[in-house]
């Protein structure tokens, strides 16, 4: 299977592993990313089933307006019990590096919110220490290279994603060679560097299942 397709049988899987549950005034919260898209995708064919989702991103909500989905804001549901959403280095605690789309903080906010927070990924992303991939950190533009300086002193290479504007209006550093000892301990560190909106490590809180795509069928860790 190539990885499109794999990220397309973890979407159905997460739409399988939810369905059970949906009842006329659920609440989905949806993620943002190619996987997630696929699971947006799959999802559509169960609307009847659910009242409708919150989105993590612009881009996300708009897939899901086009799909007949209604969007809701955050603000006005009283909470959720799935949020489902991609992945881009997860490990075996289920501990993730989220952000390489540059929506980490709305993510952040909506698992925070749901019970259960369903990843989906395909295999390509499991890891065995979370690093190679860039930390995102989603920092309030004029803060941006303060927050930098302090990057370097834990040990990082930030690296500015020039001419991206989050949904939030914020900048992105991207955070090259960051030793991730312990993820929770770095979480809670860069988010206490003045500037910074949230990082991209979701260590506090964690998946709690992970769908993962694999040659063999999709393997479900909890
Ligand atoms: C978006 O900001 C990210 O956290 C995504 O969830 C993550 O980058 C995974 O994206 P893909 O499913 O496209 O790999």
């Amino acid at each position: 299977m190539t990885q499109d397709e794999l990220k397309k049988a973890v979407g159905q899987a997460a739409v399988d592993y939810i369905r059970p549950h949906l009842e006329d005034d659920s609440i989905v919260g949806v993620g943002t990313g190619s996987t997630a898209n696929c699971f947006i995708d799959a999802l559509a064919q169960y609307k009847h089933l659910f009242d409708g989702a919150v989105a993590s991103s612009e881009t996300s909500a708009q897939r899901l307006r086009d799909h007949g989905i209604p969007v809701y804001d955050l603000n006005a549901v009283d909470g959720m019990d799935f949020y489902i959403d991609g992945a881009d280095e997860i490990n075996e605690h289920l501990e993730m590096i989220k952000g390489g789309g540059a929506a980490l903080t709305r993510e952040k906010i909506v698992a925070a919110v749901a019970r259960e927070f369903v990843c989906v990924a395909d295999e390509s992303k499991l890891v065995e220490r979370m690093g190679t991939f860039p930390l995102p950190v989603e920092v309030i533009p004029m803060a941006r290279s303060f927050v930098a300086r302090e990057l370097v002193k834990l040990g990082g290479d930030p690296v500015y994603r020039e001419g991206v504007v989050t949904d939030n209006g914020g900048h992105i550093l991207d955070v090259h060679n960051l030793s991730i000892a312990s993820a929770m301990e770095l979480e809670s560190k860069i988010n206490q560097i003045t500037g910074v909106i949230t990082n991209g490590l979701f260590a506090l809180r964690p998946a709690n299942v992970l769908l993962l795509g694999t040659q063999d069928g999709v393997r479900t860790i909890k």
